[in-house]
């Protein structure tokens, strides 16, 4: 099964696309919702957009607009990062404040306090932030209180085209990170120590057009493997980097699954004797909250006891109540979920998602339950996995996408 192209690395690369007036070719740009509600709010900035043979192209001479509008931005969180490459390219932007999310209260403090050092003046107004620097960006020594991904995207997007060197101290240093730091290099970003906890970057003047491939998603690889284990079956993924993955696969390693790593593809079989495993979800390279309701749903159908902790995000155990429904043993003490692994324990259910991972867990449970598991609200799965019941039925599932 082949790897997609990565939802959280394609976002900030559309949103960079904002930075240039040239011309750029991106590959691998997965087909989602969110990926779909990015270019809308590019096309309504004056982007050119066109999508084809896996391609998306996208071409702002000039800029028309310099406003993310409520009704697109309250879709989808990461619209906040127009905030920089706008005030970056046209000194001025309006950009809706992303309203509540349900897997936690989700402010973006961290970024609008970066750009203020960067010279910018910001304001609320009508549930708007309304920037401007008429002067410029100018580049700032900017010490994260946390490595915010967002955060470190948008002013790494927004120094670029900054004057002067800024630094981000305590930086994400997630592979999407990477990725971002690669395409602006590519359409001539000066950027070094990307991928650690330190970046510079030295602003240029202008930036030119490129063409580059977005990363593989390493949260739908890791979701695509662990559909093999949970039905005491195995999966094999292609097209991705196991490096990329480091702490996920230790981890499927100290729970007994056999794993094997080539090049470019990973294969996990079930385990012969499955154990009980302790994780906290962290910031890369930690183990990633993106895939805790996932191997959450993976440890209650196998022998064991673990234990759960998630440290991103306050309101990320949504997923614990409905796979009880479906006859996990979970329990949640003190902002840790206990797991009393159960071979066999899910039965078919209809369950309702809440948020894209949390779907991800479900449709897994539903893999390895006795009977029909009916998952409900299927546009949260939608924002985030490609085809995944075409990749899933092609690895032996039996899923149907049914009307609601
Ligand atoms: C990115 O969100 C991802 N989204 C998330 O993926 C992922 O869960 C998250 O990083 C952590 O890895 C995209 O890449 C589009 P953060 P982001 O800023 O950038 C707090 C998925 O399922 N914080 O690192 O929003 C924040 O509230 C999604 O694909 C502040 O307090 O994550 C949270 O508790 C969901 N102030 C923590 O930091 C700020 O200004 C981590 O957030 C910014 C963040």
């Amino acid at each position: 099964m082949a790897a997609s192209g990565s939802k959280n690395a394609a976002l900030p690369i559309l949103f960079a696309t904002l930075l240039t007036p040239g011309r750029v070719k991106l590959g691998r740009v997965p087909e989602l919702k969110d990926i779909a509600t990015t270019l809308q709010l590019l096309a309504g900035v004056g982007a050119k957009v066109s999508r084809n043979a896996g391609f998306v192209e996208i071409d702002i001479p000039r800029l028309t607009s310099t406003e993310a509008p409520y009704d697109l931005v309250r879709t989808m969180r990461a619209s906040i990062l127009m905030l920089g490459p706008l005030l970056a390219r046209e000194k001025a932007a309006k950009v809706s404040l992303p309203g509540g999310c349900a897997i936690g209260s989700r402010p973006v403090d961290i970024h609008l306090s970066a750009l203020e050092k960067m010279g910018a003046s910001l304001r609320l107004e009508q549930g708007y932030v309304v920037g401007e620097c008429a002067k410029g960006l100018r580049g700032a020594e900017i010490p994260f209180r946390f490595p915010s991904v967002g955060a470190t995207e948008q002013i790494l997007m927004a120094a670029t085209l900054a004057e002067g060197k800024t630094v981000i101290r305590n930086a994400a240093r997630e592979p999407e990170i990477v990725n971002l730091a690669d395409f602006l290099r590519s359409m001539g970003g000066k950027i070094e120590g990307d991928g650690g906890t330190d970046i510079e970057i030295e602003g240029v003047a202008k930036l030119s057009g490129s063409t580059f491939d977005v990363m593989f998603d390493r949260i739908e690889a890791a979701t695509l493997l662990l559909a093999g284990p949970i039905t005491g079956g195995s999966a094999k993924v292609t097209g991705m980097d196991a490096g990329a993955l480091t702490s996920f696969l230790d981890l499927l390693k100290k729970a007994g699954i056999k794993v094997n790593v080539g090049k470019d593809w990973v294969e996990c079989s079930a385990a012969q004797n499955p154990q009980g495993v302790e994780f906290v979800t962290e910031p890369y390279p930690g183990y990633p909250t993106d895939i805790q309701a996932q191997m959450m749903a993976y440890l209650a159908a196998v022998g064991g006891v673990s234990k759960v902790q998630e440290t991103i995000f306050e309101n990320r155990f949504m997923h614990v109540p409905e796979l009880v429904r479906m006859g996990a043993d979970i329990r949640i003490e003190g902002g840790m979920a206990v797991v009393h692994g159960k071979q066999g324990c899910y039965q078919g259910a209809t369950v309702m998602a809440t948020d894209l991972r949390a779907s991800a867990s479900l449709v897994l449970a539903g893999l390895a339950a006795q009977g029909t598991t009916r998952v409900r609200r299927i546009y949260h799965l939608d924002r985030g996995y490609e085809h995944l019941e075409t990749k899933l039925n092609k690895l032996g599932a039996a899923i149907v996408r049914a009307p609601e």
